[in-house]
């Protein structure tokens, strides 16, 4: 067995601005009780990552200064805590980032991943974009056997595809999907998957994610010289679609999935928007008898269990949607790039 040093490379949050990270020395965390030792295979760069870059005012209410941030992130068990009988040195795990109490009204509901007490791994305390984390044993998710480790990290956006694809029908149904970043391509891929009768992707005016989303499976590509509403209209008998995913943040596509959707109908949004007070035209979502739904991280365990039946059946075209992989000394060229738009997911080997 290899030996575990006392001390690892991390990026932490030092400054509270633009950016603000460094590349520092630090411990290697001890495994509390409950908890496994993993060291690092590959860490993903999320939207939430570029928030705490930008330092806006989420990040800023969020993340302690000195915080090693990074939670999309998967590798091998080295070290196990007091109690833990679920893991095994050498494991091959990926990290579901909502760390819950297993113990309030919320859980107990099943509802885990909006625990009351509730924190998130990499945001609130320290995660994974250095060489070694600790993580609760029942967060240290094991791989489906056939996803290779180097793409296991993309599970948390993947979980979120599909937990919002879920919050309605899927199967045989006609699905939307606003924003093409990669959570909406990951729901474009995920939708055809499911059995979708029909797949409509929607982006603003990203060329790369438009064409990404066409190599994905998407039946039916629209962007900024579309009239969106009477697009999904027309490709719907006039009725618009079963079930409209929002991942663009945009307020304008908010209200385009509440046009679009058929009488009935369900829309789901994972989204994060900038302003709190975001327009609705809310009369459509109640004479139309709309089900509008906020979808949160990933259901703990029904979500993770229909993604590994998908990733089983290699029903995930997980390669096309990995356009990058950089090492993790690399991190602000990473986030540069994610800024730029000009990519799908980009991963960083440790
Ligand atoms: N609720 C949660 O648990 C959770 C978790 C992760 C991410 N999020 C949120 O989900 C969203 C998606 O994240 P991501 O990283 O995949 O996306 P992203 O922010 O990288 O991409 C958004 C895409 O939307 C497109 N877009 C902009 N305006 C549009 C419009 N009017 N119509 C259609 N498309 C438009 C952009 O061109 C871009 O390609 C973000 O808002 C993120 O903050 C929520
Ligand atoms: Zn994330
Ligand atoms: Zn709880």
């Amino acid at each position: 067995m290899e030996s575990i040093p006392e001390t690892m490379m991390a990026w932490k949050k030092t400054r509270p601005e633009f950016g603000g990270f460094e590349l520092l020395e630090s411990q290697v965390p001890k495994p509390n009780q409950g908890e496994v030792l993993v060291k690092t295979h590959s860490t993903s760069i999320c939207g939430t990552d570029l928030h705490i870059w930008k330092w806006d005012d989420w990040a800023a209410e969020n993340v302690p200064t000195g915080t090693i941030t990074g939670h999309e992130t998967c590798g091998t068990v080295v070290g196990l805590g007091k109690g833990v009988s679920t893991h095994q040195i050498g494991d091959k795990i990926a990290v579901e980032c909502h760390l819950a109490c297993w113990n309030c009204d919320r859980c107990d509901e099943g509802n885990a991943h909006i625990c009351e007490e509730g924190e998130i791994f990499g945001v609130h305390s320290d995660g994974a974009f250095a060489q070694y984390f600790t993580i609760p044993a029942v967060n240290a998710r094991h791989l489906p056997e056939n996803l290779p480790l180097e793409l296991a990290s993309i599970q948390d956006p993947l979980g979120n595809a599909i937990h919002t694809l879920t919050g309605g029908p899927v199967k045989d149904a006609t699905v939307a999907i606003h924003g093409l970043g990669p959570i909406g391509l990951f729901a474009v891929n995920a939708a055809k998957a499911m059995g979708a009768k029909l797949v409509i992707a929607i982006d603003w005016d990203n060329q790369t994610r438009m064409n990404l989303a066409r190599e994905l499976g998407a039946d039916v590509v629209l962007g900024k010289d579309d009239d969106i509403i009477e697009s999904v209209l027309s490709h719907t008998n006039g009725k618009g679609v079963d079930n409209s995913c929002e991942f663009s943040g945009s307020p304008t596509a908010l209200s385009n999935t509440i046009y679009s959707t058929r009488m009935g109908g369900y829309v789901n949004i994972l989204s994060v928007y900038g302003n709190k007070l975001t327009e609705v035209p809310m009369n459509d979502v109640v004479f139309r008898y709309l089900h509008v739904k906020g979808i949160n991280g990933r259901k703990m365990w029904s979500t993770w269990d229909k993604m590994h039946e998908l990733l089983s059946a290699n029903k995930i075209d997980i390669n096309t949607l990995v356009t990058h992989r950089i090492n993790y000394q690399e991190y602000p060229k990473g986030v540069e790039l994610a800024m730029s738009g000009d990519c799908g997911k980009i991963i960083m080997d440790f």
